[in-house]
């Protein structure tokens, strides 16, 4: 199975999510319809999750949020509810994405909670680690994996599906995708981990990090990268659709 998934950051509006699937949907249909191994996501700014539910009914892609609290509804102002996610028809959240561990100042306990939360309600977290430039340089890389790994997954239920997203956070937004080596390495790292905590070796690893049509071809073939999370490249259809091709 191979896993594409479109994180829309904080762009586009609901018409512009219709325009984009408008353009999108008929040609995706023939890559899923025939291929039953390729699974399509997007994640979508919460405020267009309806529009991008709505204009995707009836095609096999699947619509998740980019963030949710652990609690379904409350007090808790500015937050996104993962049952509301799941009551207008969506399937997957996103979670601990670096601009929110960065800009947001998420914890990996923080992540943790939320992680359970939303497998609890029968939704599917895609859980984003990765390291920064300073922790690469300065020989980190494979320990910030693991601690990100286990402190994330630490309350995860190994009977319900989930999938990691690994991507390097000097890799996003910045057109320096890692390199087969890197990508091979960390990809790695985070199957052996996951083997080793008893979770299934069917749970996708996805990359992401300044994906594009030019190169997804070499990255899909690299052992244990079951797919990919784009930024940048998903908000255009043609491109999105190149990736999903590959
Ligand atoms: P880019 O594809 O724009 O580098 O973004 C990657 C990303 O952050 C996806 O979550």
């Amino acid at each position: 199975m191979k896993f594409f998934a479109a994180n829309w950051k904080l762009y586009k509006t609901p018409s512009e999510t219709r325009d984009f699937f408008g353009k999108f949907l008929e040609p995706a249909s023939k890559i899923l319809n025939s291929d039953t191994q390729t699974e399509i996501l997007f994640f979508p700014p919460a405020v267009n999750l309806e529009a991008a539910v709505q204009s995707t009914k009836g095609f096999k892609v699947q619509v998740g949020a980019q963030n949710s609290y652990f609690e379904s509804e409350g007090a808790f102002t500015g937050e996104t509810s993962a049952q509301t996610v799941k009551t207008i028809g969506g399937t997957w959240i996103l979670l601990g994405h670096s601009e929110r561990r960065k800009l947001f100042a998420e914890s990996d306990e923080l992540i943790a909670k939320k992680f359970a939360y939303v497998q609890k309600l029968g939704l599917k977290p895609m859980l984003c680690i990765g390291e920064t430039l300073e922790e690469r340089e300065s020989g980190k890389t494979l320990n910030v994996i693991q601690k990100q790994l286990s402190l994330g997954l630490a309350q995860a239920n190994a009977n319900q599906p989930f999938a990691i997203a690994y991507e390097p956070v000097w890799a996003i937004g910045t057109g320096k995708v890692a390199s087969l080596e890197q990508v091979q390495e960390a990809h790695a790292q985070v199957r052996a981990e996951l083997t080793a905590k008893g979770y299934s070796v069917e749970t996708p690893i996805l990359y992401g990090g300044s994906v594009k049509p030019d190169n997804a071809k070499a990255l899909i073939q690299i052992k244990n990268v079951n797919g990919f999370l784009v930024g940048g490249a998903s908000l255009d259809a043609k491109s999105f659709l190149e990736i999903c091709q590959a």
